[in-house]
């Protein structure tokens, strides 16, 4: 009944995102105060913020951000789908309803646990095709070639989504593809309101757009504003084309035909053949035990053992009389763990299958007292490095994430990419299918650093066939009793480690509840550049006179969390309550 009677109000209220009304309180100390702050997006028939963003159920919840892509999971899990039926609609759904965030020309990470089955984590993330190779990016003079991993059809990478979701679909799903798809369907074809943060992104990237993107995402050679209503037919038609070939669709069907048409005006960059030989590649999760819990995360290319290296050593520094005591020994607790971790990221972190990332040596206790020890004496010496001025580009935000739980402890955590805001800004003629610009996520030389910011190594040099490194890290963690406890993923560039981090952190260590602990005001440190970053509502509570050995900018956190907990017998979902999404279920 709940959920009916939200998710009708929701509909027809979706989006009017005006009024400031409620506001919600937040503990202003990372340990103890109590505070308000905030001024809060609203929907009528929330009662106020957090009504809108948590929801409990007992049988299942899913968090995403559309609220039509919660109810697509919802609606196939009323016709009996599983929570791998709800994944595969929901994912089918975020691509059609967050075009800037996702595409079925983008990739992602999964991972799933059926705790009577088994459990799996599917990397089906765009490839470097033939043809990407790093000199491909640069001039003769070794300079890098401006925007060219970051806009236009030289930016894609091979696309994985569409074969990823199938895949799972097809090893785990209950219902039948039409089933699946028909939610996306609905919405391509019948359209949507697009809602506020899509209409910025639409009038931002026109300017780039290619003609069959404005096409799409105009009226009368304008942006498509607020309000207006969002058709997609050619994707529509990509999706039909999927229901009725799921084998091969991806693999030589139509629209690979309509891929290789465009490209071959660019070089054919993407080819035939990549999407060919274009593999979901399948193993067991990353698993390690932190914080009294067990985590089933992403292993690399995602950033997974990176956020659980971050775990360990805060643990492992927790252990040490040697730090401050209060909050200042907390802040640097956490960032010196966070400041290890990107360290560690931007020096090993690349591809599995071209370099070797040390997992087990990052995982263990023995690294992070090592680690420890180094940190330990800056701490005990005062002798802290100077701080070096070091530019923080400013961030695209987009990506998506969806959590799945069921009553049984099945679980889905995944997160879904076309890179950047409406990723290449370019749509292949005829799919509907915008580009992603997931090439920028290579190191396109050592030490340049990618739209995030971030810096690599020759681990992530781009090269034929290969994966970049990522930063998302979809996880599943069990309690002590080996129940599925929590859900968990982000999107948000080089912020989504240390946003997950920052919500384990508030709920498991700080025991705050699953709202509080997604809302809160988040530190982010990512290595380079050398910088603490406070979200504002902190400032007066950290000033920077009270961390004189770090450099903090208070800018607001952006990366997004979704996530749902087991609490007893209920099921607690929240959605970010910076996005638009909100969690359903029963
Ligand atoms: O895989 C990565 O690390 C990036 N492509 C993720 C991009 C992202 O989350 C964008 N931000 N919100």
């Amino acid at each position: 009944m709940k959920f009916n009677f939200r998710t009708s109000i929701l509909l027809v209220l979706l989006f009017s995102f005006n009024s400031c009304e409620s506001i919600p309180f937040f503990r202003d100390s990372f340990t103890s105060k109590i505070t308000e702050f905030g001024s809060v997006p609203q929907i009528e028939g929330a009662k106020s913020k957090r009504d809108r963003y948590e929801f409990s159920g007992r049988e299942i919840i899913i968090s995403s951000d559309h609220p039509l892509a919660s109810q697509a999971g919802m609606e196939v899990w009323k016709q009996g789908g599983n929570v791998v039926d709800v994944f595969s609609a929901a994912s089918f759904a975020i691509s059609v309803l967050r075009p800037h965030s996702t595409s079925l020309f983008g990739g992602g990470f999964a991972v799933v646990y059926l705790p009577s089955k088994g459990k799996w984590a599917y990397d089906f993330r765009e490839r470097s095709p033939k043809k990407g190779t790093a000199s491909f990016y640069v001039n003769e003079d070794g300079s890098v070639i401006p925007d060219k991993t970051l806009k236009g059809p030289y930016s894609a990478g091979v696309p994985g989504t569409v074969q990823g979701i199938l895949q799972i679909q097809k090893q785990h799903g209950k219902l039948p593809l039409n089933a699946i798809i028909a939610p996306a369907l609905r919405y391509a074809r019948n359209g949507y309101s697009v809602y506020g943060d899509l209409a910025t992104a639409i009038s931002k990237t026109w300017p780039q757009m290619n003609p069959a993107m404005q096409k799409v995402f105009g009226i009368d050679n304008r942006a498509i504003r607020e309000g207006e209503l969002l058709i997609q037919e050619d994707l529509a038609k990509t999706l039909e084309r999927i229901i009725e070939n799921p084998e091969n669709e991806f693999l030589d069907g139509e629209t690979v035909r309509l891929v290789s048409g465009y490209y071959s005006e660019f070089q054919d960059f993407i080819t035939t053949e990549d999407f060919k030989t274009y593999q979901v590649k399948t193993s067991d999760p990353l698993v390690s035990s932190v914080w009294g819990h067990t985590i089933f995360t992403m292993p690399p290319p995602s950033s997974g053992v990176h956020l659980v290296t971050m775990m360990n050593l805060y643990s492992e520094m927790q252990k040490r009389n040697t730090f401050p005591k209060g909050d200042v020994g907390e802040i640097i607790r956490i960032t010196e763990a966070m400041r290890v971790s990107y360290r560690d990221r931007a020096e090993l972190g690349g591809d599995p299958l071209f370099t070797t990332v040390p997992v087990t040596k990052l995982l263990s206790q023995t690294y992070a007292k090592e680690e420890t020890n180094e940190i330990e004496k800056k701490v005990v010496s005062g002798s802290w490095p100077a701080v070096k001025e070091e530019e923080k580009k400013p961030e695209s935000y987009n990506t998506t994430h969806i959590s799945i739980l069921d009553k049984d402890g099945n679980a889905v955590s995944t997160t879904q990419s076309v890179n950047g805001i409406f990723g290449g800004a370019e749509m292949v003629p005829g799919t509907g299918l915008v580009l992603n610009n997931t090439m920028d996520d290579f190191a396109v030389a050592p030490g340049v650093p990618n739209l995030y910011g971030l810096v690599g190594s020759k681990a992530n040099a781009i090269e034929p066939g290969k994966t970049p490194l990522s930063s998302m890290s979809p996880s599943i963690l069990l309690d002590a009793f080996g129940k599925t406890k929590m859900v968990i993923g982000a999107p948000g560039g080089s912020q989504i480690p240390t946003s997950i981090f920052n919500t384990l952190y508030r709920y498991l260590i700080q025991k705050q509840d699953l709202y509080e602990s997604v809302s809160y005001p988040r530190i982010h440190h990512q290595f380079r550049p050398d910088r603490i970053f406070l979200d504002p509502e902190i400032k007066e509570s950290y000033p920077q006179s009270d961390l004189p050995f770090y450099q903090v900018q208070y800018i607001r956190h952006r990366a997004k969390v979704f996530a749902v907990t087991r609490e007893g017998d209920r099921l607690i979902g929240v959605s970010d309550p910076k996005g638009e999404g909100v969690p359903l279920g029963f």
